[in-house]
């Protein structure tokens, strides 16, 4: 029974796209708000001395003093708070998300022009190797400087974003985008930020009983800061590219990886002017710098006009009963039911949709997987119709 089927696929796309976005908020408002501490721990107004910092805030009806012990923190108290099922249940509802919805569905979500099986295997691949050349990064001489590494790594982002957009259809390419910096921040969790915090936990135990502290192999406290401040930079790009599957004007652009790029700085610019804020130093600077880029971005991104003759919709009728409807019909045949319960059977439906239709049908996000064969003459005069319908008073 495929429409019970497909009912049960769907239910499952649901839960798994809500459990990962429960861990996804948990996990980066963990994160936000630990860098937040980090920024704006302060030295005690009573001169208390043996802490690195606090901070004191107010929230939901009660004063909270949090302490930043670094390293050096003595005696550790019986229960301590670890913070990483929040990042592991994100990445895996994640992955599970990508295999439901991608993965499983190739012939319709990754047609590339290799075809479905190589496309999944290159998005499947990206993920590790995004993580591997990250790290050798990470570990490479440039990172001792900053400024080099923070540039060699977004370069080396925009090459990924540009290989994807070659093998995979453009919003298989801006998820899986998501996936890449995803993992690198699961990995930093996994194989850096914890063991780091492990090692740090033993050598306070060790000290505490005042055993000499062991040679350490690990990752160390400072590699997990760092990591963890890289993290807390790829927080709002990533964020990005999940809302961005809504827009297919941002993916569906002939430049989508240019615009994944040029929109991902702009979140980095934030986050940083948020950063540079929190800490107390001058950030003001950015901020027109963050809004410049915005405007560039929303004039350069703006649709061309379509030229040529104006076509009626009694040429573009059975081009949509062709290549759309079997879709996005009442009964369709390519396709369980209506999709997001879009129906284009009359004149009616299709002038009420004729903007959406254009963007859809421009950026060749529609018809999914080109699994109505439309032929490129078709999606011009389909395209002109839209953009004349869509433009009428
Ligand atoms: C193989 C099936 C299939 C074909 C053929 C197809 N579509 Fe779609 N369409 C979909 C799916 C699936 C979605 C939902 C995508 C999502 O989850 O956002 C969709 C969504 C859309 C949307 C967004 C609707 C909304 O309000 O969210 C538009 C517009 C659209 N299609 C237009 C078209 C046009 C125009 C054609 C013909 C040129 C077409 N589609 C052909 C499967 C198809």
């Amino acid at each position: 029974m495929p429409a019970m089927e497909a009912y049960l696929a769907d239910w499952a796309h649901l839960i798994l796209r809500w459990l990962h976005l429960i861990a996804g908020a948990a996990w980066i408002g963990a994160s936000f708000y630990f860098n937040w501490l980090n920024n704006n721990v302060r030295p005690p107004e009573d001169g208390r001395k043996g802490i690195e910092g606090e901070v004191w805030s107010v929230h939901g009806g009660a004063f909270y003093q949090a302490v930043k012990h670094g390293y050096s923190v003595g005696k550790l108290p019986k229960s301590l708070h670890w913070f990483y099922w929040e990042a592991y249940t994100t990445w895996l509802s994640g992955v599970g998300l990508l295999a439901v919805v991608y993965w499983l569905n190739a012939k319709a979500w990754m047609a590339g022009p290799l075809g479905p099986g190589p496309t999944v295997a290159i998005g499947v691949g990206a993920l590790g190797v995004g993580w591997i050349v990250y790290d050798l990064l990470c570990k490479s001489p440039l990172a001792k400087h900053p400024r080099a590494f923070g540039v060699t790594l977004y370069a080396l982002l925009v090459v990924a974003a540009y290989a994807l957009f070659q093998w995979l259809p453009s919003r298989a390419a801006y998820i899986h985008m998501g996936g890449v910096i995803g993992t690198i921040m699961v990995a930093n969790v996994f194989f850096v930020i914890i063991p780091s915090q492990r090692s740090m936990v033993n050598a306070a135990v060790r000290a505490e009983r005042g055993e000499p502290p062991l040679p350490v192999t690990g990752p160390t406290g400072k590699d997990g800061a760092l990591r963890s401040l890289h993290n807390n930079y790829f927080t709002l790009p990533i964020l990005f590219v999940m809302v961005s599957n809504h827009f297919p004007f941002t993916y569906g652009n002939t430049y989508g990886w240019l615009a994944l790029a040029a929109i991902g700085a702009v979140g980095v610019i934030i986050r940083h002017i948020f950063n540079l804020k929190g800490k107390g130093l001058p950030y003001t600077g950015w901020i027109p710098v963050a809004v410049a880029a915005g405007i560039a971005i929303i004039v350069a991104m703006a649709p061309k006009k379509v030229e040529g003759p104006s076509v009626a919709w009694a040429d573009a009728a059975p081009i949509v009963s062709a290549r759309c409807t079997p879709c996005h019909a009442t009964a369709p045949t390519l396709w369980p039911v209506a999709p997001n319960g879009f129906i284009l059977e009359t004149e009616a439906q299709a002038t009420a949709a004729a903007a959406k239709i254009k963007t859809q049908v421009e950026t060749q996000v529609m018809p999914l997987g080109n699994l109505s064969k439309m032929t490129d003459d078709e999606r011009a005069t389909l395209v002109a119709w839209a953009a004349g319908a869509s433009t009428a008073p």
